[in-house]
């Protein structure tokens, strides 16, 4: 067990591990700092100096945030001198801040907002005009940069040097001129950008992609796993379920899989979850059932030996269960191939959090296969599915098509096939002609199931979203729909 250190928080003993800051035990005992320029997945910069603290027996308040425990330390972190030092560190901040809140992006989640509510309500003794500086910058393909609303902090500047290690961001200019910028304004080029709008505490970063979109507070959040790559970042959804519309996803703290950070890549993998974007949510009444009989017609009238499935590694292990069991085990198919896009570099990593293996669920795929005895390495096998010969094939779609550019040249070639089931939910199968056997499923968000990533640590999915689509399906649902189609017409039911 780590050592421990024991001190006085607020007149309570606390014994935390050798080496925690103040800022850190306070966390842990739920005890508020406010702080603007530290956070736990950056290196300590000490530059906002609004963290102050009372250390009893020493003349000076000093910041919690380079302070280490150390035994019989005591601290008070909530005296009039400490609320006044933050008072007035909180005023220091505002003193060239806009007063753009009515129409700042960050209102609802912005710490100067938050702060000023908790420890500020003063009123200004500012009577001089405020510094103006630069707004609406484009600074990068995902960010928006106003150089007003800046406080200084650091945590951008950091965040490029110790994360993305692009150095890309500097403060330039000295006193009340210091600016954040660019070098030489160039545009930020990586794939991490908007974790720059998540730590930025005010409304300096906004996300091109969401600005002015959606007030944060009309937003519902529910806690997901990112399906963009084999990752599996954690991640929180934000939507407005009651207009069945997503908005935007954010990472959140996995220690073993993503710490603080996710890619903007896939931040992006909300977009076709949304109903516009969705298989046939305008004619939906003639899916569904109806698809599934023909489909069981399909099965009844075919042996085993003409039927195939072509799995995409998109599902969760709960759906490749109850497919395998109902395919393989009861109805006895053989004819197993992956779905992969052929030009995958699967074991292709960039050094931060994305793989090449751009499917959620390889692992537990391939896990799943083994289990029904048809264990085999990851590979994509849709050639050998053409050439197959099968009658009937039953196909899992992959939904990430941002990592599957041979998507559309598959579907037309599945088209030619004799009798194709897609499984998808993506409106894109609607326009591939010949593509007859569409069951609407439910997207990733929408389903509750289990993951392994590419390191077979396992994650849960629990609060999934109602379907954007009415009478979409997830696997297991689609599966037990279809057996009871088949006793139907078997008469068994
Ligand atoms: S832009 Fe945001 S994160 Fe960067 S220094 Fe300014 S306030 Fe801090
Ligand atoms: S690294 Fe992979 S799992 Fe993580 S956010 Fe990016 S695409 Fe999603
Ligand atoms: S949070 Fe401690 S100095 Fe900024």
């Amino acid at each position: 067990m780590n050592e421990q250190v024991t001190f006085k928080l607020n007149g309570k003993d606390v014994s935390v591990p050798k080496g925690w800051t103040v800022m850190e035990a306070a966390r842990r005992e739920n005890v508020s700092i406010p702080h603007f320029c530290w956070h736990p997945g950056l290196k300590i910069a000490g530059v906002c100096r609004f963290c102050m603290v009372e250390v009893v027996g020493r003349p000076k308040l000093e910041i919690a945030c380079n302070l280490p425990v150390t035994e019989g330390l005591e601290i008070n972190t909530k005296t009039d001198v400490v609320k006044d030092a933050h008072k007035w560190g909180l005023e220091f901040h505002l003193i060239n801040h806009p007063l753009d809140c009515p129409i700042c992006d960050q209102a609802g989640e912005c710490k100067l907002q938050d702060y000023y509510m908790e420890v500020g309500k003063y009123k200004s003794q500012m009577t001089r005009p405020k510094i103006l500086k630069p707004k609406a910058l484009d600074v990068g393909s995902e960010l928006v940069l106003d150089t007003e609303r800046c406080i200084l902090c650091s945590r951008c500047v950091r965040f490029e040097e110790e994360v993305t290690k692009t150095n890309a961001l500097g403060i330039f200019s000295r006193g009340d001129r210091s600016i954040i910028g660019t070098y030489n304004e160039e545009k930020l080029k990586h794939n991490y950008q908007e974790n720059q709008v998540d730590i930025c505490p005010v409304g300096a970063f906004t996300s091109k992609r969401f600005r002015f979109k959606q007030r944060v507070w009309f937003l519902t959040q529910k806690e997901s796993i990112c399906p963009g790559c084999s990752t599996g970042c954690r991640i929180s959804v934000h939507a407005k379920p009651q207009e069945r519309r997503y908005f935007r996803i954010k990472p959140v703290l996995d220690k073993e899989v993503n710490g603080y950070w996710m890619c903007d890549i896939g931040r992006r993998t909300f977009e076709h979850h949304n109903l516009e974007n969705r298989l046939d949510s305008a004619s939906l009444v003639k899916r569904g059932n109806g698809e599934l009989a023909a489909l069981a017609e399909q099965l009844e009238a075919s042996s085993p030996r003409d039927i195939a499935l072509l799995v995409s590694a998109q599902y969760l292990n709960e759906e490749y269960q109850s497919f395998f069991e109902f395919f393989v085990k009861e109805l006895g198919v053989q004819k197993v191939y992956q779905w992969r896009e052929p030009t995958e570099k699967r074991d292709d990593f960039d050094n931060i959090l994305l793989r090449g293996d751009r499917n959620a669920n390889t692992q537990g795929l391939m896990g799943t296969l083994e289990t029904f005895g048809l264990s085999r390495n990851a590979r994509n096998e849709f050639d050998d599915c053409l050439k197959s010969k099968s009658k009937v094939v039953i196909a899992l779609c992959p939904e990430i098509t941002s990592g599957f550019p041979s998507l559309g040249t598959h579907l037309t070639q599945l088209a030619e096939m004799p009798f194709v089931s897609l499984w998808t939910c993506l409106i894109e199968a609607t326009e591939i002609k010949g593509l007859e056997n569409l069951i609407p499923m439910k997207s990733f968000f929408e389903k509750k199931g289990t993951t392994l990533n590419y390191n077979k640590v396992e994650r849960k999915l629990e609060s999934p979203y109602p379907s954007a689509v009415f009478g979409a399906l997830d696997v297991s649902e689609a599966v037990s729909a279809l057996r009871s189609e088949m006793r139907k017409m078997l008469g068994k039911d």
